[in-house]
């Protein structure tokens, strides 16, 4: 998830590594490490915090060589420390390794690899192939990280050193981005072009299942059974700004096209489709603590707040336990009714909220049971929950939230799944959910892929003053979602209402220069919503309707629509979402708006 470089060849390459490493400074990272292969075997620094650190480390205490790997870490199992950062090593300090990815099945790996004598130092899931490495080494080191990877589950992008066959790197991916860079006499690898742009623009792709050998002398790329592969050479033409956002104009544009991606991550390793069931191993919950539950508390702010809605219709109608979703801000100053049967959510995704740092804390004085669904590991309310489901959605750059949002809800979906199957959900309702969920990911991408519809009605309505969001039952919190983002980065006044609330105020507000935005797939209230937007029509409304595939009725009712892929009813809020982020981003841009920082808005609101 974060970033890598490495290199080979005649020079020294701490420089070029650190300036590497700041050059993936803007995709966000907890920590940094380099390691070198030299003639006294394999040094490392490592440092928590900015490059600056490791910099001040490595010129106070230097390193020399000109074979080294170097790491930008985002956290996702274990803390931001300096034991945790990469890269991890051996128990001989022989094979050090960097890794962006996740490395699933690595709790069992590790008690497999204690039991023949191995010692572990840091909480990471990364350490496992330092020593599954050490463990097959015998003499070659592609050929031990080939024996090692085949016993990996999971994603990962590495580049590996090793001190008893120096001057080479061996990387390999598994998605997870990586490249190799093309020297003189001297090759790179990283992964992403930014970090060795000002060395070399001449690359090699790798594609999953492929590994790089580099040496001075010269670079191969091999299968995972050591077999020869030819690869094309690229040269990329891009500048540093348009790599930092992957080719897209904005960070948060980039991030609403990475949630194919960035929700799989959350449910990775976690679903267990055939039982219908999710496993999450970080709730800290017995099994009996877990059925004593009998009441929800979910606090949250903003997007996240909107996430919490959702959970509390998902804790209901599928646990079957009472829910209640509270703004932290609230909460705080309540005095709330929590209970040591009481579970409290803490939905946030920085973890650093101090509104929903200040609610759990209350919630916990109360003894309530804390659980965060947090992004950024190792953040205070990680540290401080009793247990927690990290959403492994990745850094979020841009100021308006997207990817955390969908992770946030796929997340709550996974803890619904465990509590609902542990009471009265059946197997067959859980295989349902669980393969619903599985779809997801190349739903999401047939939505992005028609992104372009969208943007013709935000051209249609950039110079809009209000909007109306208006949904029901599952799409109402969507309602507020969309509303929101348009808020947020368009500046446009937007009220996110129940469908059927409209009627009671909102109502008055319509006349032909008002676009209403219906959130109605095909749902148990569809009809419902149906015979809201007859009302909007009747008064001149202008009606832009986010349905659902299979749907006919709607034809010569609305005057705008976007179509989503058909789901279950409790999944389609992190499907129609979507073209609401685009419609806000679409609209900002038009208007000529600072996307990834609007005005008077801070990524993490860190005071009251
Ligand atoms: C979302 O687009 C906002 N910028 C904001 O509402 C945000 O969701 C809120 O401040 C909560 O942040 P958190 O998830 O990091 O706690
Ligand atoms: N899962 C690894 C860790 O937590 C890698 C994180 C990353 O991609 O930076 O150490």
């Amino acid at each position: 998830m974060c970033g890598i470089v490495g290199y080979v060849g005649p020079r020294v390459a701490t420089p070029m590594l650190i300036e590497g490493l700041k050059r993936l400074e803007y995709r966000g990272y907890d920590s940094a490490g380099i390691a070198m292969s030299n003639g006294h075997g394999l040094e490392t620094r490592k440092a928590k915090g900015k490059i600056s650190m490791l910099e001040g480390l490595v010129n106070g205490n230097p390193i020399h060589g000109s074979v080294g790997i170097a790491h930008t870490r985002w956290a996702t199992h274990g803390k931001p420390n300096e034991c945790n950062a990469h890269p991890q090593v051996d128990c001989t300090n022989t094979i050090a390794v960097v890794h962006n990815g996740i490395i699933e099945n690595f709790s069992a790996l590790r008690k497999m690899l204690q039991m023949q004598g191995h010692t572990f130092k840091s909480e990471t899931d990364t350490e496992v192939l330092a020593h599954l490495i050490e463990a097959a080494f015998d003499g070659k080191l592609e050929d031990a990280v080939i024996d090692a990877l085949a016993l990996v589950e999971g994603t990962y992008g590495i580049a590996v050193l090793s001190s008893k066959d120096p001057d080479k790197i061996v990387c390999a991916r598994k998605g997870s981005p990586l490249l190799i860079g093309l020297g003189e006499g001297e090759y790179f690898v990283a992964s992403d072009a930014a970090a060795i742009l000002q060395q070399t623009r001449q690359v090699v792709y790798l594609d999953d299942g492929e590994m790089g050998v580099l040496t001075k002398d010269g670079y191969e790329v091999l299968d995972l059974d050591a077999r020869r592969v030819s690869k094309g050479v690229s040269r990329i033409d891009w500048s540093l700004d348009e790599i930092e956002k992957g080719g897209f104009d904005h960070f948060m544009l980039k991030e609403i096209f990475e949630q194919p991606q960035t929700i799989q991550n959350t449910m990775r390793g976690r679903l267990v489709v055939e039982e219908g069931f999710s496993k999450l191993g970080g709730l800290n919950l017995t099994k009996d603590e877990l059925k004593a539950i009998d009441q929800i508390v979910i606090t949250a702010c903003g997007t996240s707040w909107h996430s919490g809605l959702i959970g509390e219709l998902y804790t209901e109608e599928l646990a079957r336990i009472r829910c209640e979703v509270e703004y932290a801000s609230e909460f705080r100053y309540r005095n709330p009714i929590v209970t040591d049967t009481t579970l409290c959510v803490v939905i946030s995704q920085s973890g650093e909220t101090a509104d929903t740092l200040a609610a759990m804390r209350e919630a916990k004085r109360r003894g309530a049971k804390t659980l965060g669904l947090v992004n950024v590991v190792g953040s205070t309310i990680a540290r401080e929950d009793d247990g927690g489901i990290y959403l492994h959605a990745g850094p979020e750059i841009g100021v308006a939230s997207t990817k955390a949002f969908t992770s946030q809800v796929a997340a709550l979906a996974l803890l619904t799944l465990k509590l609902a199957r542990l009471r009265n959900m059946s197997v067959v309702k859980g295989r349902e959910v669980a393969e619903a969920m599985l779809a997801l990911p190349a739903q999401i991408q047939s939505i992005l892929d028609h992104a372009s519809e969208v943007e013709e009605i935000a051209e249609r309505f950039k110079d809009a003053t209000n909007f109306l969001y208006l949904g029901r039952g599952y799409q109402f919190p969507v309602a507020l979602e969309g509303a929101l983002k348009l808020k947020e980065i368009s500046y446009i006044h937007a009220e996110g209402y129940p469908a059927a609330e409209m009627k009671h105020g909102p109502i008055a507000l319509i006349d032909s220069e008002m676009p209403v935005v219906f959130i109605a797939p095909h749902d148990a209230v569809f009809d419902k919503v149906v015979s809201n937007i007859q009302e909007v029509k009747a008064r001149g409304g202008k009606v832009i309707c986010i349905t659902s595939q299979e749907e006919p009725v709607l034809e010569g009712m609305i005057d705008h629509e976007i179509r989503v892929p058909q789901t279950i009813d409790m999944l389609y809020p992190i499907l129609t979402v979507i073209p609401l982020q685009l419609l806000a981003y679409y609209i900002a841009v038009k208007r000529g708006l600072n996307v990834d920082q609007p005005r008077n808005l801070a990524k993490s609101v860190t005071v009251e």
